[in-house]
C-alpha cells in the first residue's frame, strides 16, 4: 500500500456485530489535505468506519491506515495524529467556552499558559471570542458544534474525523459549521466527514463516497455524482390521480435524459417517476427555468389541475434509488432470506 500518499486508506474493512455486518468489505482512499465525504442513511456503517479509523473499535477483517499508521498495530501513533468530533457534542455544559477548551488542552498535556493561549486562538478561529465566557449550556446548536470542533483541533491534527457534524442543526447553525470546516481545511487538515445530506457533501467535500449497508456503492467528485444522479429535479403534484399520465408526458418532454432519465432499462428505475399515492411526478432536469415554464404551459394546455410545481435537489433517498435501485429504508432482500433460513 502506498500509505504516504493517503491520509486514510482502507482495504476490505469489515466489522461484524454477531450476525450483522456493519462494515462489509469497505475500501476507501483519502488523499492528504482533502475533504472526503462519507454519505449514507442511518445504519449504513458511517460511525462504525469512523470508530475503527479513530482506533475506538477494532476491525473484524481487512486493514486500515491513518496518516500512514496501521490502526490495529500502531494505534498510539494514529491517536497522536487525529482529531474526532463525534455525532453528539462532548462538552461540559456548566463550563464556559473558554473553560472547556482550556480543560481539553490540559487533557492533552498542555501546560496552563499554552492551554490558555490555544483556547484563545481557537475561540477566535471559530468565531466564539464574544461568547468565550458564556457557559456553553447557553450556546445555540451551531455554537456548540463549533466549540466541539475547536476542542478536536487542540493539537492541530493531521486527520480530523467529523461524524455528522450538522445533524439536527437549523440552516444557520449548519452554515456556521460549514464555515468552520472550511477554515480547518484551508489550514491543511485532512477531513473525513460523514453526513446524511447530499448538499453538505456537495458544499464541503472534494470527493464523496456513498455507503450503503457497510459497502461503498459510489466514490466520485460531487460534480460527477450529481451528474450521475441528476442535479435538479422538477416535481409536479396534480390534484386528480387521473391526470398523472398527462403530467408524466409533460415532464418527460423537459427531462434531462443524459442525467440518467430514460426507459428504466437495466437496474435503474424509470424516469419520470410517478407516485400514485402522492399524485406526484418527478424527473431530473438541466435548465431549471425552461423546465419549469414549459411544464407549467403543457399542463395548462391540457387543462390539468396542479396542486404544486417546483424545482428541488435530489434527496438522499433519490440518490440511493438511482445508485442502488432501492430506497434507503428498504429491507435488504438478502438479509430477509437469511432470516427465513435461520
Ligand atoms: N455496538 C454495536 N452492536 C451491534 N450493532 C451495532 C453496533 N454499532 C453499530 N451497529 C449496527 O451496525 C450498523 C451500522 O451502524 P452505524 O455505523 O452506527 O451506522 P451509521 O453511523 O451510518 O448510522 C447498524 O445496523 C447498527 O445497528
Ligand atoms: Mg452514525
Amino acid at each position: 500500500m502506498d500509505t504516504a500518499r493517503w491520509a486514510v486508506l482502507t482495504e476490505g474493512l469489515c466489522k461484524r456485530y454477531g450476525q450483522k455486518c456493519a462494515l462489509d468489505g469497505f475500501d476507501l482512499a483519502v488523499g492528504r489535505g482533502t475533504v472526503q465525504g462519507l454519505l449514507g442513511p442511518n445504519g449504513a456503517g458511517k460511525t462504525t468506519a469512523v470508530r475503527i479509523l479513530s482506533t475506538l473499535a477494532r476491525p473484524s477483517g481487512g486493514r486500515a491506515t491513518v496518516a500512514g499508521f496501521d490502526v490495529t498495530e500502531q494505534p498510539r501513533q494514529v491517536r497522536r495524529r487525529i482529531g474526532l468530533t463525534g455525532q453528539y457534542p462532548a462538552l461540559a455544559e456548566p463550563l464556559s467556552g473558554r473553560q472547556n477548551l482550556v480543560m481539553f488542552g490540559r487533557l492533552f498535556h498542555l501546560d496552563k499558559a499554552r492551554a490558555a493561549r490555544r483556547a484563545d486562538e481557537l475561540l477566535s478561529a471559530f468565531g466564539l471570542t464574544e461568547a468565550a465566557d458564556t457557559v456553553s449550556k447557553e450556546y445555540s446548536g451551531g455554537m456548540r458544534r463549533r466549540l466541539d470542533l475547536a476542542a478536536s483541533m487542540i493539537l492541530a491534527p493531521q486527520v480530523l474525523f467529523l461524524d455528522e457534524p450538522t445533524t439536527g442543526l437549523d440552516p444557520r447553525g449548519r452554515n456556521e459549521v460549514w464555515e468552520a470546516v472550511r477554515s480547518l481545511v484551508a489550514g491543511g487538515t485532512t477531513v473525513l466527514l460523514t453526513t446524511q445530506y447530499l448538499d453538505e457533501a456537495d458544499q464541503l467535500a472534494d470527493r464523496v463516497a456513498v455507503i450503503d449497508r457497510g459497502r461503498k456503492i459510489a466514490d466520485d467528485t460531487p460534480a460527477e455524482l450529481k451528474r450521475a444522479i441528476g442535479g435538479n429535479r422538477i416535481e409536479v403534484v396534480v390534484r386528480e390521480t387521473a391526470d398523472l399520465p398527462a403530467a408524466v408526458e409533460a415532464v418527460a418532454r423537459v427531462m434531462d435524459r443524459a442525467a440518467g432519465g430514460g426507459g428504466g432499462t437495466g437496474e435503474r428505475p424509470a424516469e419520470p417517476r410517478a407516485d400514485r399515492e402522492d399524485r406526484r411526478v418527478t424527473a431530473p432536469v438541466r435548465d431549471r427555468v425552461t423546465a419549469l415554464t414549459e411544464v407549467a404551459r403543457a399542463l395548462q394546455e391540457r387543462g390539468v389541475a396542479v396542486e404544486d410545481i417546483g424545482l428541488r435537489r435530489p434527496t438522499l433517498d433519490e440518490v440511493f434509488l438511482r445508485l442502488t435501485g432501492h430506497r434507503t429504508d428498504d429491507e435488504p432482500k438478502a438479509d430477509k432470506r437469511v432470516e427465513v433460513a435461520a
